[in-house]
């Protein structure tokens, strides 16, 4: 009798920023206990994942090249977690090929790696039509990483511990942002480390707490948002790569209320007080040479996925 196969499933998932990453000081496990915003923005990957005899996976599209597309990858992790979770682990290597198109910058501040473990979850609990609740899922995410468990939920959400505990925030309408890619990615443990330098140095600003944030989102004013943007990793991003000094600075210029560092960098991410306001900023950026490429996006947007589907956990 022929096995009947199920078809490829694809998952959509979106790019995080942080509009606010207090980071607490160095733990022994080598983390850093914080206290994060996070939103979900309209810049997204897609991945697909399929039942094959070939294990093994894809990259195509932005930073293409610098995925590793070995058993290091973090979606290739999570089909393997996963796969253990269900009972379903068959040595180490899931009979499963799994293709990411990548829109989120490669080691960008923007958990693009997170965001592809993420769908990888959702995809293969919907292709091994498992019995799992995205609970569970988030169970398996906060293992593989500390931005996992936000890309499976989306929207706009405190963090706090490694980042992985989350609780969702209400977020008052639509925020627009502009977004530079840098030519070059930032190594997140670097960023952190230099940020354990600096403050072995000296006594560099903490930013204050995420309770006007919190009150701003619920507003919906991007301008009273826009005051209150912060990153204790920005001054680390900044000290490892000077340059983003002047992209920060750009965006302003172009017209942005205010910037920041995404995450642990290099992608600057602006926010603009409305959606012509954005496409205006973005223009003028790209022509003032200070990043690789430029991209609108908004958020919030919903966290990982199925395109097509409305059966994900
Ligand atoms: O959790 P994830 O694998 O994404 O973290 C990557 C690295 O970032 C960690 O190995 C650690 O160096 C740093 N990190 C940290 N504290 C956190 C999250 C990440 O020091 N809360």
């Amino acid at each position: 009798m022929l096995a009947v196969v199920p078809p490829p499933v694809t998952v959509r998932v979106p790019a995080k920023v942080n509009l606010h990453l207090a980071i607490g000081d160095l733990r022994e496990d080598g983390y850093h206990d914080l206290v994060t915003v996070f939103q979900a923005l309209s810049l997204t990957d897609e991945v697909t994942v399929a039942v094959t005899d070939d294990p093994g996976l894809e990259v195509f599209g932005e930073g293409e090249g610098s995925v590793p597309t070995d058993a290091t990858n973090l979606a290739w992790r999570a089909a393997q977690e996963l796969a253990t979770y269900a009972g379903r682990a068959e040595g180490d290597d899931p009979k499963v090929r799994i293709v990411l198109r990548k829109g989120i910058p490669v080691a960008g501040g923007m958990a693009g790696g997170s965001a592809d473990a993420a769908a990888t979850l959702v995809g293969l609990a919907s292709l091994w039509k498992l019995d799992v609740t995205r609970d569970e899922l988030a169970a398996i995410a906060g293992k593989l990483g500390s931005d996992v468990p936000f890309a499976l939920y989306g929207g706009t959400a405190l963090g706090t511990g490694r980042g992985e505990q989350l609780v969702p925030v209400l977020s008052r309408h639509t925020f627009h942002w502009v977004l530079a890619f840098d030519t070059q990615g930032l190594s997140t443990p670097k960023v952190f480390g230099e940020l354990d330098r600096l403050r072995a140095e000296g006594n560099p600003p903490r930013i204050g707490s995420h309770t006007p944030v919190v009150e701003a989102l619920a507003s919906g004013d991007p301008r009273q948002l826009a005051l209150l943007l912060g990153n204790d990793l920005q001054a680390a991003a900044v000290s490892l790569r000077p340059g983003l000094r002047r992209t920060l600075r750009a965006g302003v210029n172009a017209g942005a209320l205010a910037g920041c560092v995404s995450g642990s960098g290099p992608t600057c991410a602006f926010l603009c007080a409305d959606a012509q306001a954005a496409v205006e900023v973005a223009a003028e950026l790209s022509g003032a040479g200070v990043c690789r490429t430029v991209r609108v996006a908004h958020g919030p947007v919903p966290g990982a996925r199925l395109v097509g589907g409305d059966d994900a956990p």
